[in-house]
Formats: C-alpha cells, sequence, structure tokens
C-alpha cells in the first residue's frame, strides 16, 4: 500500500496487458482499465482524440493526471503536432510510487527518460518536456478550477461517474465546453446515457464509437 501526499492510499496493481495501474480502496475503483492500462489510454485519448485532429500546433487538457500515462503516450504519438498539454490533478502521486511505475513490459530507453521528465517537472508551471511538448501539471481541484486557456482537444479521465458523480456534471462539463476552441474534441471512456445526455445539453455532438478491450462504447464529442 502507497500513500499520496493528500492522505490517500493506494495499490500499484499490474494490468493484463503488462502496464500498471493503481487501485483505490477508499473507492474501489482503478485508474485504468484492468484488461490493459495502456490499451485502454492509446485507445480511447490517442487513436480516438490525438489522430483525429488535423491542426499541428495544439493545447490540450486533461482531466486526472494521475500516473501520467496519457502525458507519456500523447508526447511518444504525437508526431509531427507542436503540444501545450494541461493536466489537472487533486492528488498528485509521491515520488517513490512514481520511479516503480511501468508502461510496457520492456520499456526502451527513451520512453524512461521521458517518463522521468515528466513526473520530475514542477507542479503548476508551463516546462518544456522535449522540443515541442510543453507540460503544465496543475494541481488544482477539478471542482472550482478556472479555465484561462482555450483547447482543441480534452481528455476527460475521471474515476467513473457511479464513484465520483460530481465530476461527470453539467457545470463541470459547461466549463469545459466554454474553455474549448471551434472543431474542438473531448473523449472519454464512458458511454453511459446520462453522461451522453449532460454531454449533449452543454452543446456537444455526442458519438458513441468503439470501446477498448472489454467495452463496447465510449464517447468522443465535437463542438
Ligand atoms: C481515472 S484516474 C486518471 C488516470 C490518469 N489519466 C492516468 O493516465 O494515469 C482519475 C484521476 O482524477 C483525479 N481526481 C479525482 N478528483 C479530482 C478533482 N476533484 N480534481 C482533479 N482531479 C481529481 C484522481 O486523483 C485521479 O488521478
Amino acid at each position: 500500500m502507497h500513500k499520496l501526499k493528500s492522505g490517500r492510499e493506494v495499490e500499484l496493481k499490474m494490468s493484463d496487458d503488462g502496464s500498471h495501474t493503481l487501485f483505490v480502496p477508499e473507492l474501489n475503483e482503478h485508474y485504468h482499465s484492468v484488461y490493459g492500462a495502456r490499451t485502454e489510454s492509446m485507445h480511447v485519448f490517442i487513436e480516438s482524440g490525438l489522430n483525429q485532429i488535423r491542426a499541428k500546433n495544439i493545447r490540450i487538457l486533461e482531466i486526472g493526471f494521475g500516473t501520467g500515462l496519457n502525458v507519456l503516450l500523447t508526447a511518444l504519438n504525437r508526431n509531427d503536432k507542436t503540444v501545450e498539454y494541461h493536466s489537472i490533478e487533486k492528488y498528485p502521486l509521491n515520488s517513490e510510487l512514481e520511479s516503480l511505475l511501468q508502461y510496457s513490459p520492456n520499456q526502451d530507453e527513451q520512453e524512461t527518460i521521458l517518463f522521468r521528465e515528466i513526473h520530475n517537472s514542477p507542479w503548476n508551471n508551463i516546462t518544456e518536456i522535449a522540443p515541442g511538448f510543453t507540460l503544465l501539471k496543475w494541481e488544482a481541484d477539478l471542482l472550482t478550477a478556472n479555465f484561462i486557456s482555450s483547447y482543441d482537444l480534452v481528455y476527460f479521465d475521471a474515476f467513473a461517474p457511479d464513484i465520483q458523480p460530481e465530476m461527470w456534471s453539467e457545470s463541470v462539463f459547461k466549463n469545459i465546453y466554454n474553455a474549448m476552441n471551434e472543431g474542438g474534441i473531448l473523449t472519454t471512456y464512458s458511454a453511459k446515457g446520462v453522461v451522453r445526455r449532460t454531454l449533449q445539453k452543454v452543446g456537444f455532438t455526442v458519438e458513441r464509437i468503439p470501446g477498448p478491450p472489454h467495452k463496447r462504447e465510449m464517447l468522443r464529442c465535437r463542438m
């Protein structure tokens, strides 16, 4: 068991594709799919989100920095895109736990260095992680956050709506919608009816698309 800075306890677990995830006993919830953390993130955020954006210069907002997996995969898969990546997190991990995380069974050296850069970068400061990739790890509560930037792509990766319904509320989605650029995309692993209807209500055009392994559908929303 590991204690986060906030006092929350988490367990390090291996998911089915050989990438780590975390389990929060207090919520009875994992950070990722137990059928494959990396596989899920690649499908939901990279293939269904990042790869759908044509612009070469983009700003991304992530809800829930967590382990930094989505940041790592974005940095590795952005091709020739210049990315400014903002990731909000209320409960940062501690450095001991960060050093234990493995996101592939045989992580290569470039990936290891990049992952270390992501975790070593300071909170609440825009930092260049690699040429053309800057990161803002923003320690804040989504429920009271004011977005001062505008975004082309949003990775909505909160804990599940049954576990943390307040993160999936109309007011949260409206704030995000208002902070997005024309043509922007939001993706999330949840395909729950109530989530889809709330997203539509705030103004998004919502598609149900095939989900990652063991999940029939997920949602992709456009402005
Ligand atoms: C599903 S996990 C995110 C996994 C993460 N994207 C990754 O790649 O590892 C949900 C995250 O939301 C964070 N969180 C929970 N409540 C929050 C809040 N009110 N504001 C910001 N982040 C919050 C959790 O601490 C957790 O890291």
